[in-house]
């Protein structure tokens, strides 16, 4: 089986790679990135020389490159991380957001068509359901939740999952999509809240939260999320649409008073700031219809996944350092100095 992984070089795309290079070792796997700010080749430096992996640093938008690399590699499978995927960045600058998540997604979609595929994946998020109230605990996302976004960045994801089953009723093309809650673990880009307050907690800077912090996240450890890609692929309906999460909502204060305890500092640190334009309140998943028809179920509890990604942070400090003391400077002085 040929896969191509598009988005590759990024926090789950990584992981995706060495989960799938694992598990499955007859299976090739083809990166394609565009190593934007998010994209780090040095994060797939163990399995560059694996005999299974190719890279490839091209643009998802680049059709005729697309095309090219489906003519070389024949794939069997595509699974679309590739995107741009910050909240934040998306309200500063919606159009590459627009580019990227919904022209690329369309590029890939017209090259599985032209070229054939037994399977197109479209990682997508939660955020496409917009929020929930914090005063109904008993609410959550079912696949059946209306489409409801906030902001620019969840828009476009929300385009591309629509495009997507118009590809799938329109043209028959054998698509399925993933809606994930909140991520983290190793190799999580360092503007996203758990690796900011790791590693602003490491040097003694402070802790900005957004509001008052009472926001709520349902956080899955990352290879929990790669397992259920892995699943869906093999073994989901084509057509469907799967919510994975593992009922693990946390406000943010609290997660950042977590980080503060395990790295035995201060919570005098924490500094509330200006809240996010559109600040979705609660993501919350139902994840039934993915345990029952396919079994999955999450593996890491919240208490062993945060202490293992502090872990990995205080182990792979270059991994961050080479991050922090680049253009992600001027990202940081222009988004908190305001
Ligand atoms: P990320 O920002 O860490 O990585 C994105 C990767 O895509 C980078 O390697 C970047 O170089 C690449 N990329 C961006 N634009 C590209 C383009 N035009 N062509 C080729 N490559 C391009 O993102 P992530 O957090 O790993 O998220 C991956 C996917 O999962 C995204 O589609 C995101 O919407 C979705 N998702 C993320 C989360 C989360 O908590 N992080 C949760 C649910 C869903
Ligand atoms: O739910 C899935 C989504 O999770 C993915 O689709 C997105 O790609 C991913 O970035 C993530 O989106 P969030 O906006 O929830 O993640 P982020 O880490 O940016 O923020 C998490 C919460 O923490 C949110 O309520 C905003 C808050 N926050 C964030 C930062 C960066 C702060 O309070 N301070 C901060 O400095």
């Amino acid at each position: 089986m040929t896969i191509i992984v598009t988005g590759g070089a990024g926090f789950i795309g990584s992981n995706f790679i060495f989960y799938m290079l694992k598990k499955h070792n007859n299976y090739r796997i083809i990166c394609l990135d565009k190593l934007t700010y998010a994209g780090n080749l040095s994060t797939l430096a163990s399995v560059m020389d694996n005999s299974n992996f190719r890279f490839v640093k091209e643009d998802i938008c680049n059709r005729e490159a697309v095309y090219k690399l489906f003519e070389e590699e024949k794939p069997d499978v595509v699974i679309n991380f590739a995107a741009e995927s910050h909240v934040d960045r998306s309200i500063e600058n919606p159009s590459i957001f627009l580019q990227t998540n919904i022209m690329g997604t369309a590029v890939l979609m017209d090259a599985c068509r032209k070229y054939g595929i037994t399977r197109y994946h479209q990682v997508s998020t939660d955020e496409v359901y917009g929020d929930l109230p914090l005063d109904r605990p008993d609410l959550f996302f079912t696949e059946n939740t209306p489409i409801h976004t906030s902001s620019p960045y969840s828009s476009s994801k929300a385009g591309a999952d629509l495009l997507v089953l118009a590809y799938y009723r329109t043209y028959g093309l054998p698509v399925t999509i993933s809606r994930c809650s909140n991520n983290y673990g190793p190799y999580h880009f360092p503007e996203k809240l758990i690796p900011l307050m790791i590693i602003n907690a490491l040097s003694d800077k402070s802790l900005p939260v957004y509001g008052k912090g009472v926001n709520v996240r349902d956080w899955l450890y990352v290879e929990d999320h790669c397992k259920a890609i892995d699943m869906i692929v093999h073994k989901g309906k084509v057509g469907e649409v799967y919510n994975v999460g593992g009922h693990n909502e946390m406000r943010n204060i609290d997660i950042v008073k977590m980080i503060c305890k395990i790295l035995n500092k201060p919570e005098s640190l924490i500094t509330y700031v200006t809240d996010r334009k559109g600040h979705d309140m609660r993501y919350a998943i139902d994840p039934t219809k993915i345990n029952d028809e396919l079994g999955w179920f999450p593996e890491t509890k919240f208490v062993d996944g945060i202490q293992k990604t502090v872990q990995w942070y205080l182990d792979n400090r270059s991994w961050w350092e080479t991050i922090i003391n680049g253009e992600y400077q001027n990202y940081y002085k222009k988004m908190y100095n305001r």
